[in-house]
């Protein structure tokens, strides 16, 4: 179906960029070390300025912090660390007063296991609550019913000696399922949600909501027989009527199964967050921990796929960060000479795809991978669990540290930059994670001061997407796309066309420009002055150089 803008209703999200805070690295106000709601309220400024439309909060809820709060022990409470229930409704309050909602991360495939739920199933095969998790009997050799391992280490069933049962816990021990086949536990779901809507919060970023139509005994995990039926029900039950946004994270999703979550008729979701192109960077039987090194074509390969697939029916979300990858400065930029330039370039390219943009905390400033140099460094279950996996099979310190550096998600945590003082501004105690040492000159006090920095051209990319239906709804069309250093795309809507050329590299490229792209025009956004507005047949492109020109045709 051709892709008709007049045909869309256009939604707040649509012209909106969202904001990711990792709420223990954010902003600390009593000098814990872990930042909490408080802080973030004495932040929201910042947010304003960039001009996001709104922020997805990291969970909040009361938790054991196993997995930094995506092991939730009570759905209807705070973490004191974090704060109160009184501190989160000022927040939104606060947020609303500038713009801005606040969507709550929904963690949903499994609870804490120190959630009352579980504590009632484990103490009880005949409790209702035993049903509202995955039991297992041991296999015929007494062991667990299969080998399944556990995302974060070790076996996936997890042994319960009281009542001679397995649990399964997909993530880890102290993250048990939830089991979805159970209408009770859907309807407590439900009714949890509302609850959190009903405080005036903006919509949900819904954890690995693709594992929740599992069927484990079929070993299928992802994208389940159950998923849309149960995604379809949550609708109906929550979401029809109310006027939020929902984000699904699905880390299976491949562009024929998109539609399937955000197709117009469906009533699912508005959009998922993909990693076709995450998955880029991994080896493909070592996974993470063996890096790969960045291939631009196959970079691109994804990213238009998916602007392609989804330019009928379907919205993109954007992201390279988020709280469980590698800052996306680090891993696709440069850290070092070009930090600046590269964060903007690549910024642009993102930024003026078609969908919904999201800004990982310290991404605006252009922050930087950690870079620790031994294991007592690290917090992250993920990396910590995996480091003793791969010791046991005789991997070596060193190379794990090396994989760790590359791809761990600590290199997300460390605390916000905001100042060159002690604390980095982030707090007046001793820090959860380490800071990464170069706060002193990276921070947003210095890359404000500067007026042209990386934070102002964000807010300017932000600001094009609100102002511009050109960038919302513009079909997309890739140029170059076996260039191995450029990446140029157009967008065109009506008698409107935008050109969008970057040089992704460190090198100086005389870029031999097929016809469609030389344009005059007015130019939009630039990292190093727009060519005067006007790209002819062999401009030469400074390194990480990007330009992005509006036309009409
Ligand atoms: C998601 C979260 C990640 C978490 C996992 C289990 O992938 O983003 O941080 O560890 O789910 O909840
Ligand atoms: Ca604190």
């Amino acid at each position: 179906m051709p892709y008709d803008p007049a045909q869309v209703t256009e939604r707040w999200w649509h012209k909106a960029t969202g904001y990711q805070i990792y709420p223990r690295s954010f902003a600390d106000s009593n000098g814990d070390g872990v930042g909490d709601i408080p802080g973030i309220v004495s932040r929201l400024d910042h947010l304003a300025d960039l001009g996001v439309g709104f922020v997805w909060l990291s969970p909040v809820y009361a938790s054991p912090m196993a997995d930094n709060g995506y092991d939730i022990a009570d759905y209807r409470a705070i973490a004191p660390e974090f704060g109160t229930l009184e501190d989160f409704d000022r927040l939104v309050a606060e947020a609303d007063a500038r713009g801005i909602r606040i969507v709550m991360d929904l963690v949903v495939n499994h609870s804490s296991d120190h959630h009352a739920w579980f504590r009632a199933a484990r103490a009880d095969r005949t409790s209702a609550f035993h049903d509202f998790y995955i039991w297992r009997d041991p296999g015929p050799d007494g062991g667990p019913p299969d080998d399944a391992m556990a995302c974060f280490g070790g076996p996936a069933w997890h042994w319960v000696p009281e009542i001679g049962r397995y649990y399964y816990g997909h993530f880890s021990a102290g993250q048990p399922d939830l089991n979805w086949d159970n209408p009770a536990l859907r309807a407590e779901i439900w009714d949890m949600m509302r609850w959190w809507l009903d405080r005036g919060i903006g919509g949900f970023r819904m954890d690995v909501i693709s594992l929740i139509g599992k069927d484990v005994d079929a070993r299928i995990y992802e994208e389940g027989p159950t998923l849309h039926q149960h995604l379809q029900e949550m609708h109906r039950e929550v979401i029809a009527g109310r006027d939020i946004v929902t984000i699904g994270e699905s880390w299976s999703v491949s562009t024929e199964t998109a539609q399937l979550y955000c197709g117009r008729d469906r009533d699912e979701l508005d959009m998922v967050f993909q990693f076709n192109h995450v998955v880029e960077g991994w080896d493909p039987v070592l996974g993470k921990w063996a890096p790969r090194p960045v291939d631009l074509v196959a970079l691109k390969r994804v990213f238009n796929r998916w602007q392609i697939a989804l330019s009928g029916d379907g919205w993109n979300s954007l992201f390279l960060s988020n709280h469980d990858l590698p800052r996306h400065l680090s891993r696709y930029g440069d850290d070092t000479v070009y930090r600046v330039d590269s964060a903007k370039a690549i910024a642009t390219v993102l930024h003026l795809m078609k969908g919904t943009p999201f800004i990982y905390q310290g991404e605006e400033i252009g922050m930087t991978n950690a870079a620790f140099t031994s294991i007592g460094q690290y917090r992250d279950i993920e990396t910590l669990g995996h480091y003793a996996d791969q010791m046991a099979r005789g991997v070596s310190e060193a190379d794990f540290i090396a994989g760790a550096n590359a791809n761990g998600r600590d290199n997300a945590r460390t605390p916000m930059q905001w100042d060159g003082g002690p604390g980095a501004g982030f707090t007046t105690g001793t820090p959860w994670l380490e800071l990464n040492p170069n706060y002193t000159s990276i921070n947003v006090a210095a890359d404000r001061a500067t007026g042209d920095g990386v934070f102002a051209h964000y807010r300017r990319l932000v600001g094009l997407r609100r102002d511009d239906a050109l960038v919302r709804h513009g079909r997309y069309t890739p140029h170059l796309v076996e260039d191995p250093d450029i990446f140029a795309y157009t967008r065109t809507l009506g008698d409107a066309r935008l050109i969008v050329v970057a040089n992704l590299s460190g090198e100086e490229i005389t870029v031999d420009l097929p016809g469609e792209l030389q344009v005059t025009g007015e130019p939009l956004i630039s990292t190093h002055g727009a060519h005067d507005g006007a790209l002819g047949p062999a401009p030469v492109f400074r390194p990480w150089e990007a330009v992005a020109i509006r036309a009409e045709r």
